[in-house]
């Protein structure tokens, strides 16, 4: 990147945006991707209305709470290309991704599908609701590195059986930061009648989504990454033929309530039991907050984001010498890598891998690194946000080679 050409979208660094971040100054952070980071303004909105609903909780729950979740939920619903009334809020999207999972009726020897990049919690829940009714899961194996998408519609395609009964797909993949080309997949699926639920839980805020053109049965996503919502702010958007049968995990009012102006699916899931909504509530405000950075608004900024992801995999690349693990076109604000040696083989010591620790204690940098496919092998995976710049990638290529040129612990820990 020429350091001489105009910059407005901060991408070579410092970024003009980490100002409206309180995130620690002795840090570079490269890791938005796990849990996201909340921005002043939205987390100034949460302390309001948080400081209104403890004023006078009951007015607030009763009174307030309703209007201000269909707020919230209309300005998601502007974001995301969907209808208001087909979306439900959920703490997170492994919550989502349970509670479809939950409504599923399966027979012995039906199948369930993924691949092998889903997210570990989320092959739990499948493997729970699998043995439940002895029915089997099978885990499309996805190549990576990769040089086409048409390599995932394949793996995913040739997967199928006429014994498939539902299908989850990651929008945007955990360890490996691909985005799935989710449009073919769910047509595709959906058509020959293999209900399909994406889990998007990095691409809300990261990616433009359609989700009525899109045609899911469930799609759900979280706020607290990509949105810069604070925790526990996430979607569910469940198709109108397919809201009658799915029920949220807790049980409450809703189920018995004898009014008739809201869906049950709407009086379900509004009310779970008595919990903070804050996070729900700062939607409309994250949203603006992003929309307001330049001049193009979230798109700009999602495309600003995609732009540093490919320029920072691209350092690493050649600094690691690397062929690109994916094409371009398959990014969106995450970038991994496979690890060459001498880092994959680097002992890592149960919870944190080894070179992930040491990038924190020695360099003061967040980026994971983490065990994938299987121990042994490695991914490092950056994530570009708006309060991130090239510089900071550069700061890891930097402490990489330095490691590079040390010795590591090579024998795993008994
Ligand atoms: C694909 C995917 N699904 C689900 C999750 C879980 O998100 P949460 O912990 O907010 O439920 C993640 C988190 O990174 C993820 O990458």
């Amino acid at each position: 990147m020429n350091r001489s050409a105009p910059d407005p979208a901060g991408l070579t660094g410092p970024s003009p945006f980490r100002v409206h971040w309180g995130l620690d100054p002795e840090i570079t952070f490269l890791n938005h991707g796990s849990y996201g980071a909340a921005p002043r303004v939205v987390l100034a909105h949460q302390d309001e209305l948080r400081r209104r609903l403890e004023s006078e909780p009951v007015r607030f729950m009763q009174r307030e709470l309703e209007g201000l979740l269909d707020a919230a939920r209309a300005a998601l619903a502007g974001l995301v290309g969907a209808a208001a009334d087909d979306l439900a809020f959920v703490p997170n999207a492994t919550t989502g991704v349970n509670t479809v999972l939950e409504s599923l009726v399966l027979q012995p020897g039906d199948e369930l599908l993924t691949t092998d990049h889903v997210y570990n919690a989320c092959a739990n829940a499948m493997q729970r609701v699998a043995a439940r009714f002895g029915a089997k899961l099978t885990v499309a194996k996805v190549p990576f590195p990769l040089v086409s998408a048409d390599q995932v519609t394949e793996a995913v395609l040739g997967a199928v059986t006429d014994r498939t009964r539902f299908c989850l797909l990651d929008h945007v993949t955990s360890p490996t930061g691909l985005v799935f080309p989710i449009e073919t997949l769910v047509a595709q699926l959906e058509s020959r009648g293999v209900p399909v639920l994406v889990d998007g839980a990095h691409a809300l805020g990261m990616l433009p989504l359609d989700l009525l053109a899109l045609g899911a049965s469930y799609y759900t996503a979280n706020a607290h990454k990509w949105l810069c919502t604070p925790k526990g702010s996430a979607f569910l958007h469940v198709r109108r033929d397919r809201q009658a049968a799915l029920r949220p995990l807790v049980v409450s009012h809703g189920a018995n309530s004898p009014r008739t102006d809201r869906s049950r699916f709407r009086l379900e899931f509004d009310w779970t039991g008595t919990q903070d909504p804050s996070p729900w509530l700062t939607i409309p405000t994250a949203i603006r907050f992003l929309d307001g950075l330049l001049p193009g608004g979230i798109r700009a900024l999602m495309e600003r984001n995609r732009q540093l992801a490919l320029a920072g995999r691209d350092l690493l690349c050649a600094a690691l010498d690397v062929p690109a693990p994916a094409p371009d076109a398959m990014l969106g604000a995450l970038a991994s890598l496979p690890l060459p040696a001498p880092f994959s083989s680097a002992a890592s010591n149960g919870a944190l891998d080894q070179i992930h620790d040491r990038l924190f204690r020695e360099h003061h940098i967040e980026v994971p690194v983490m065990p994938w496919p299987k121990p042994g092998q490695r991914v490092l995976r950056i994530a570009a946000a708006a309060h991130n710049d090239l510089d900071q990638v550069r700061r890891l290529v930097v402490a990489l080679e330095g490691l590079r040129e040390q010795s590591f612990r090579t024998a795993e820990r008994p």
